[in-house]
């Protein structure tokens, strides 16, 4: 069966839009699908980053008004090495610089149920027979809170099959009433079974209750979401829609991550050259101001920092790492107060830890081949990007057992090297105590010249790259197409 045509929304898409895994996603897996033969473009709001790189974009179509509430857009055409892109042009609600979401205050743009109900209500229009375009997906593909109201304009004005993937359930999108009409549905999409939400209108729970199918990105973290837990208030509606749910763990993208052959890096390395490593590691302490030390190992840290990744656990053991004694290099950003915590935890151990608020898409290449080992204590973590990366590097990490995290890592023991499968650190439990244990493991382990390498090169064989997932996502559309 010839393989269903796609139309795959997004907020973000990495290299030009990225505050997390979500931009990596859609800057790999349409272009993998591509790949194996899926006829699929990607709609995505045409920020100011998009405008500078795509310059010439032709304008393919003028959208009126869509609904009382949003304005006229325009929809222009662009390609990135072959995959079409539809970039939403509406200049009043794209054209801000800097992170999509925040105002440069750091709140939400006050008009983002407006920005994103836009986003939603064009995907599911190109899956309509009103589309503007000749091109029609079989499949419409949203992704997070920001693009699921597009299964629920296809719910009740027909059109295309809908998926919608959760990237992270956290993350809600949720809305005061009146913006129902302001974009265009009906009244009678306010049920429990509809796009009401404890008296908001959520645009999560609407793809999740709407759409034809589900997925997320890892089969862990799909059973986890089914529990209150991790389920964050959706759990039940998660249980009930069970049989049209399912996991498919990210890849990544092995060009833009890969030792041998990576820009940002002092010295290329690989599995059977992995001396080379030791070079990325002395650049990375002197570009982060450490000492040059060789005798202790350098724990590295790339996230944004919040409450999922579990980095306050690691602010309330990391003075003990100089002890242990072991290095810290921190980059991320996000929570004010952990921001501050991290800078004050800096400052008390100079050459020791360093820590660089902020959003630097080298540096993190070069903590992850410079790192001996990566931190990840996340409390949840629907796939988690960071954690192949580290294994791509040789640079074996600690993590919590948890979503995508229990998929890829296999913790070391004498089992699991055996079997040669041990590849990091996995702590079961979201305690600094037990985030200790784990840390002062792998500190043991890297003592050991042969073990760790054994480590590393465990880690470094494995696949992640996007082949399987975009086979998994292709099977996901014909489903969807043969449900709808
Ligand atoms: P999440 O999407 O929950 O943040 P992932 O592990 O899936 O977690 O993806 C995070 C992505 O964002 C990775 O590519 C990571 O390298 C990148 N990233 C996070 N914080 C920073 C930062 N401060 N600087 C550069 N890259 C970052
Ligand atoms: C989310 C999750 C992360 C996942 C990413 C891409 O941001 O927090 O775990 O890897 O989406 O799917």
């Amino acid at each position: 069966m010839k393989s269903p045509a796609v139309l795959f929304a997004t907020a973000e898409m990495a290299p030009w839009v990225k505050t997390g895994g979500l931009g990596d996603v859609a800057g790999a897996l349409p272009a993998a699908l591509r790949q194996a033969g899926t006829d699929i473009r990607v709609l995505l709001p045409n920020y100011p980053a998009l405008r500078a790189a795509f310059p010439q974009a032709a304008v393919l179509a003028e959208l009126p008004a869509l609904a009382p509430g949003l304005p006229a857009a325009r929809l222009l055409g662009a390609e990135s090495g072959g995959l079409p892109l539809l970039l939403l042009d509406c200049p009043a609600l794209y054209d801000r610089p800097g992170n999509p979401y925040l105002d440069p205050a750091g709140h939400d743009w006050a008009d983002n149920g407006l920005r994103f109900g836009l986003l939603s209500r064009v995907a599911a229009l190109l899956g309509q027979p009103a589309s503007p375009l000749a091109w029609r997906p079989d499949v419409v593909h949203a992704n997070d809170w920001q693009t699921a109201l597009a299964p629920a304009f296809l719910h009740y004005q027909g059109g295309a099959a809908s998926v919608v993937t959760v990237h992270n359930i956290a993350f809600q999108g949720c809305f005061e009433r009146p913006l129902l009409a302001a974009l265009g549905l009906p009244d009678a999409a306010w049920r429990f079974d509809g796009v009401e939400y404890h008296g908001q209108l959520s645009f999560l729970k609407a793809g999740l209750q709407l759409a034809t199918l589900i997925s997320t990105v890892s089969p862990t973290y799909a059973r986890e979401i089914q529990d209150e837990h991790f389920g964050y208030a959706l759990a039940p509606l998660l249980r009930h829609r069970a049989g049209q749910l399912r996991g498919i763990l990210n890849g990544v993208d092995t060009a833009q991550w890969n030792p041998a052959d990576d820009p940002a890096l002092a010295a290329p390395y690989a599995a059977s050259r992995l001396a080379a490593k030791r070079i990325n590691k002395a650049a990375l302490q002197r570009e982060m101001g450490l000492h040059e030390a060789v005798d202790r190992p350098l724990f590295g840290v790339v996230s944004r920092l919040t409450h999922q990744k579990g980095l306050d656990l690691l602010l309330t053991v990391a003075d003990g790492l100089p002890h242990l004694p072991a290095q810290l290099a921190v980059l991320g950003s996000g929570d004010r107060a952990m921001e501050a915590g991290y800078r004050a935890l800096a400052e008390r151990h100079p050459g020791q830890i360093a820590v660089r608020i902020g959003f630097d898409e080298g540096l993190a290449h070069r903590i992850e081949a410079g790192a001996d080992s990566f931190v990840m204590p996340s409390r949840f973590e629907p796939c988690g990007l960071n954690q192949m990366y580290s294994l791509r590097y040789g640079t074996p990490p600690v993590v919590r057992a948890t979503g995508g995290l229990a998929d890829t890592v296999v913790d070391v023991s004498p089992d699991s090297l055996a079997e040669r499968t041990a590849c990091g650190f996995v702590l079961d439990a979201d305690t600094p105590h037990a985030l200790w244990l784990a840390l002062e493991r792998a500190a043991a382990a890297w003592r050991d010249r042969r073990l760790w390498q054994r480590i590393q090169q465990n880690g470094m064989r494995r696949d992640f790259s996007w082949e399987h997932a975009a086979r998994a996502y292709q099977a996901l559309y014909r489903e969807a197409t043969a449900r709808s």
